[in-house]
């Protein structure tokens, strides 16, 4: 593994949602192979937490893990010692999905819904039955996945990042450039 700093990712922006939309239509899981190295790097309850998502959710995780395997890093960063809980991150950052389960169309709308601020919405709607749970909870996946990770005993890192990952650099708990190295994975997939 030859990591280097990642740089100038960009946080989430319009084509990356557009490109993850239309993925979504073809719903692919990973690969075996991708499954079994997964497993590797996981604890047996996370790996359970991995199984619940969606096929085309682990699809992207295991892409930005793979991806954060492979990133050239430069030696002085210090992140050659984090690989132990930087890819676990990877593959768990969007766990939360797994508790909201709907469908491509339904995610582009609570994504619009809240870009256009509507995300005070979900507030106390995420125990409701049906598409207004669902989407309430999609809203605030973030959050859900690292209450998930927290309770399998996860690092502590690996629940932060969950809950951060989309939120600005200068928001994070995670050291930044172990952040650039994750969130430029995910945004590029
Ligand atoms: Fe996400
Ligand atoms: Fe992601």
């Amino acid at each position: 593994m030859s990591w280097s700093g990642a740089g100038d990712h960009v946080r989430l922006q319009a084509r990356h949602r557009v490109r993850r939309f239309v993925g979504a239509l073809r719903p692919v899981g990973p690969s075996p192979e991708d499954l079994d190295w997964a497993g590797t790097l996981l604890s047996d309850r996370e790996a359970e937490l991995l199984a619940a998502m969606a096929p085309a959710d682990q699809a992207h995780v295991l892409r930005v893990a793979r991806s954060v395997d492979t990133a050239t890093i430069d030696p002085g960063s210090g992140l050659l010692d984090e690989r132990d809980w930087m890819l676990p991150a990877a593959l768990l950052h969007d766990v939360g999905k797994s508790v909201a389960p709907l469908p491509v169309v339904g995610r582009a709308v609570v994504t619009v819904v809240l870009w256009i601020g509507g995300d005070r919405w979900a507030t106390g709607r995420t125990e409701r039955a049906g598409w207004v749970g669902a989407s309430a909870r999609y809203a605030s996946y973030p959050e859900l996945g690292a209450t998930l990770l927290r309770s399998a005993g996860s690092d502590e890192r690996v629940v932060a990042w969950a809950r951060e990952h989309h939120l600005p650099p200068g928001r994070w708990t995670v050291p930044d450039a172990a952040g650039e190295v994750l969130a430029g994975a995910d945004d590029r997939d």
